[in-house]
């Protein structure tokens, strides 16, 4: 027992570092109006063609241990009508239900093009009714092809003039090119999308985006102004280049805006033969080699009314593509920074470095001012040679370089429109003077998610492992996720895609991004079931490896543990029963023998026949579970059957009881045996140590694995009770590892662990071994979903005080609102501040020092554990039990401070 001055001592030296805030603001006490509102994952959306779509809120109270226990939503067809609290479209009446998620619509047929507003309130344990939200809205795309008016055109640059009669009430666009658009009305850019639409397999499907053009418009002359790019869509194959050719043979454009009138009167202005078309100042543009751009053939006020356009031909129409013309509800590519650059020389005569001093994705803009014809050339690369040149030698086929010819009036800014480059480094050459810092700007450039969560630790190499995760992570998502920015690849390599996700859905905002690539995924699947390497399909094996054929069932079920996504489950079961049906055609007896990749970059080898074998157990039992979720108990049982099953035969042909290894007893052969429950219980101890003594003594703490063994091996070593061994290789510094990287400069993730340079495969921006980051959101700061739950529901708060950290903390917005934990350890003491929000319940996880004595815990200054007993009273906190060193509270919702300490 501690004397009472032990106890105000230890008290008063637990200092609040981490309190968080949701940034709301309570009036009175009780339930607080929800916020956050989604639709469809996305906040405001504009073009949902979701005929059901579904809602998802937040919950804010003052007090603790608060759940929800009923909502109305309220639908109405205008502002007003909400205001007035009309739900005429949609009114739930109050429904009891603890749903703040994946609340399905379902009111009355929703209408092509129409916006709907909404808001919702609750009512809380006690029965008390929230305020009602500020409004949220949405907007229904062009629900059926029967709405589309239009034609496919082809051109480079494109312009269509028309007079409107009367006044504009209301004004849509929907745009969308086989390639990339920029679209212009009356002379000015419409929205902030870049490098749109998503690549998609364009043949089956066309993502569409919906803008707001009303104010665009005006009464009288109009015009329309388009510029296309081939982007992915006529994207050639060369040497070195994709394996599946070009889509198309010319970029096309399919435009249609629906124009309302004061009085009811609307009409269509489409994309059709009537439009124009000539060669604008882009010369060539190409997604790996750069724009070739021209001012001197720039046509001023060409996407202007009253512009001369008798020089230009009629457009092309074009068959285009007859797929599925569908919304693109996620968010979109956007320059998102402007970066500065690092500093400038000059290595060569008339040769300029810039040095971005951060290896990005996208452009730089360029200002300059010289002799009409000047060309500029803007040559990109991530690396540098010791003379200080450029070093382009690791992007493959991909020229990257943007060519800039001046029209030779007065100050010029260029940026390119329809490619992207991953660089830190960019050389000018041909520029008129000495250029200075402000001549160029680096623009970021990614699709635009929003950030999710932070992390941060006391141990300043996992903040700068953090980083470059950070960065990569964003540079990789380009409308699909993406192995690398750099060179002829920028693939949906979808092996990188599934090894990721969990780290991408703990940093970032990902729901709406995966839901897309998820579809995809199954517009990519062969008639077979088979799914290939890459999605939308352009390089790689056809089947493609099991670890990039299992991203269809990994990303299915990740987006239902971590939004609980159960719409995802039920539209893709057929075609992932078809996906398992094809492995199992080729799996005579119950293994699995077609492979490619294994585990890749990895240091020791590991036999992909057995690897394959790993993912076609874990495949088929994820299958099972999907079933089981789905209540399909019989096919649950019977997948779980061939489950069990191909367990078997990967023991009979790949355990060696004899030394307690997998296959050729790499740490990847036993971390996956291990993490996926395959050893027999009797000789599991024995394989745990096989794992360790690999990673500690034959390796010196290092790691052996690809990215594919190192997934599993991080999460493994926490769920043995090794979180002090991961975390030795998760710090470490010397190669191979992630502090390596770091160590020797790099500014985002490399896809070897080796420092290469050379003309081989070395990517310096891969995300595949960021896969770590999601270990520290798991085990570092302690965030973690209760196994049986899904979507946050319930919470294990459970941090791994790893005796070299003294804090860490976490935080991640989830679908249910924020959820964070920081704690801070230093000799006798051990303080846990933790958010669980409204409707969610929380275990928190409170480990005592191995030595530790005579614990007493407190919550906000209260006795919560005493004497070896749970001492109840504080609001909120609901039981409490201790196994051994470990002290479990189980909480409900709200802010909580825990403090443990004892003696020795
Ligand atoms: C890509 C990888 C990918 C691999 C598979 C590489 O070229 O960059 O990230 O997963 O190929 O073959």
């Amino acid at each position: 027992m501690f004397d009472g001055n032990r106890r105000l001592q230890v008290m008063g030296a637990f200092v609040f570092l981490f309190l968080g805030s949701a940034g709301v603001v309570y009036g009175a006490e009780g339930p607080a109006a929800p916020t956050g509102l989604r639709c469809e994952y996305l906040s405001n959306p504009m073009g949902v063609d979701v005929q059901k779509p579904r809602f998802s809120w937040v919950l804010h109270h003052t007090e603790r241990a608060q759940m929800q226990t009923a909502y109305q939503i309220l639908i109405a067809g205008s502002a007003e009508g909400l205001g007035r609290d009309a739900g005429d479209i949609w009114d739930s009446g109050k429904v009891e239900s603890s749903d703040s998620t994946q609340v399905g619509y379902a009111g009355k047929g929703l209408s092509s093009g129409k916006k709907y507003y909404w808001k919702v309130r609750y009512w809380d344990t006690a029965g008390n009714a929230s305020p009602y939200s500020a409004a949220a809205q949405f907007e229904m795309g062009l629900l059926s092809r029967d709405d589309w008016k239009g034609q496919w055109i082809e051109g480079n640059l494109l312009r269509k003039e028309f007079d409107l009669e009367g006044k504009i009430v209301r004004a849509r666009a929907y745009v969308t090119a086989l390639g990339y658009y920029e679209l212009r009305i009356n002379g000015e850019k419409v929205g902030r999308n870049v490098l749109d639409p998503a690549f998609t397999t364009y043949p089956k499907r066309v993502l569409y985006t919906t803008y707001d053009v009303t104010r665009r418009l005006r009464s009288g002359k109009n015009a329309f102004g388009a510029m296309l790019g081939g982007g992915w869509a006529t994207l050639g194959r060369r040497f070195f280049d994709p394996e599946v050719g070009p889509y198309y043979k010319a970029p096309a454009l399919l435009l249609q805006v629906n124009i309302e009138f004061e009085g009811g009167k609307t009409i269509s202005v489409v994309s059709d033969g009537s439009w124009k078309a000539t060669q604008g100042p882009i010369v060539s543009d190409s997604v790996y080699d750069g724009e070739v751009y021209d001012a001197r053939r720039e046509q001023p006020g060409w996407d202007q009314p009253g512009f001369d356009d008798s020089a230009w031909s009629a457009a092309q129409t074009a068959e285009g593509s007859t797929g599925v013309l569908s919304a693109q509800m996620m968010p979109p590519i956007r320059v998102v920074d402007s970066i500065v650059p690092r500093s400038i020389s000059s290595p060569m005569p008339y040769v300029f470095v810039f040095d971005m001093g951060q290896n990005m994705s996208g452009w730089v803009q360029l200002r300059v001012q010289g002799p009409a014809g000047t060309r500029v050339t803007l040559r990109f690369a991530e690396l540098v040679y010791p003379d200080g040149t450029i070093n382009r030698e690791n992007l493959g086929g991909a020229k990257s370089r943007d060519i800039y010819t001046l029209k030779g009036q007065g100050e010029e800014t260029y940026e390119p429109r329809f490619t992207y480059h991953g660089f830190r480094y960019v050389e000018v050459t041909g520029f008129p003077g000495t250029p200075s810092l402000d001549s160029l700007r680096g623009r970021v450039v990614h699709t635009a998610v929003g950030a999710a969560g932070s992390f941060v630790a006391s141990k300043q190499i996992l903040n700068d492992i953090q980083r470059l995760i950070h960065w990569s992570q964003l540079t990789n998502l380009f409308s699909i996720p993406t192995d690398c920015d750099q060179r002829n690849e920028r693939q949906g390599w979808m092996g990188d895609a599934q090894a990721t996700a969990e780290e991408a859905m703990m940093n970032f905002d990902m729901a709406a991004f995966y839901t897309n690539f998820i579809r995809d995924i199954r517009d990519a699947q062969f008639p077979d079931g088979s799914l290939p390497d890459t999605v939308p399909r352009k390089y790689g094996g056809v089947p493609g490896d099991l670890g990039w054929q299992t991203a269809y069932p990994l990303l299915c079920w990740y987006m239902w543990q971590q939004y609980g996504d159960r719409r995802i489950l039920e539209e893709n079961y057929d075609a992932l029963k078809k996906y398992v049906a094809f492995l199992r055609s080729h799996a005579q007896d119950n293994v699995y023998r077609l492979h490619w990749e294994g585990d890749w970059v990895e240091l020791a080898h590991t036999p992909g026949d057995y690897i394959g074998d790993v993912w076609y157990y874990y495949d088929v039992s994820l299958f099972s579970k999907m079933a089981q979720v789905l209540g399909k108990s019989d096919e649950a049982a019977s997948y779980g059957q061939l489950a069990g099953q191909i367990k078997d035969a990967l023991n009979r042909a790949f355990f060696d009881a004899h030394t307690d290894n997998y296959a050729n007893r790499t740490q990847t052969a036993n971390a996956m045996a291990l993490s996926l429950d395959l050893v027999p219980k009797e000789h599991r101890e024995a394989v745990v140590r096989s794992l360790t003594d690999d990673i500690v003594y034959g390796h010196n703490t290092h790691l052996t694995t690809g990215f594919i063994g190192v997934k599993f091996l991080m999460p493994l070593l926490t769920s043995l009770g090794r979180s002090d061994l991961a975390y030795d290789l998760a710090v470490q510094t010397t190669y191979p590892s992630w502090g390596y990287m770091v160590e020797r400069g790099a500014t985002t993730l490399w896809e070897l662990w080796q420092d290469k340079s050379g003309p081989g495969m070395n990517s310096h921006d891969h995300i595949m071994f960021g896969s770590v980051g999601a270990w520290f959101y798991n085990a570092l700061g302690g965030i973690n979903l209760d196994p049986e739950s899904v979507g946050y529901q319930h919470i294990r708060i459970a941090p791994q005080i790893v005796e070299d950290l003294h804090w860490a903390s976490a935080s991640v917005d989830t679908i249910r609102g924020t959820v964070s934990s920081s704690w801070s350890h230093s000799p006798g003491s051990i303080a846990i501040d933790v958010t669980v929000p409204v409707s969610s319940d929380a275990q928190v996880v409170v480990p005592a020092e191995a030595q530790m004595t005579d614990v007493v815990i407190w919550e906000g200054g209260r006795v919560v554990w005493e004497d070896g007993r749970y001492v109840s009273g504080d609001p909120g906190v609901k039981a409490a039990t201790q196994q051994g060193r470990i002290f479990t509270f189980q909480v409900g919702s709200g802010n909580y401070s825990f403090r443990l300490a004892g003696g020795e």
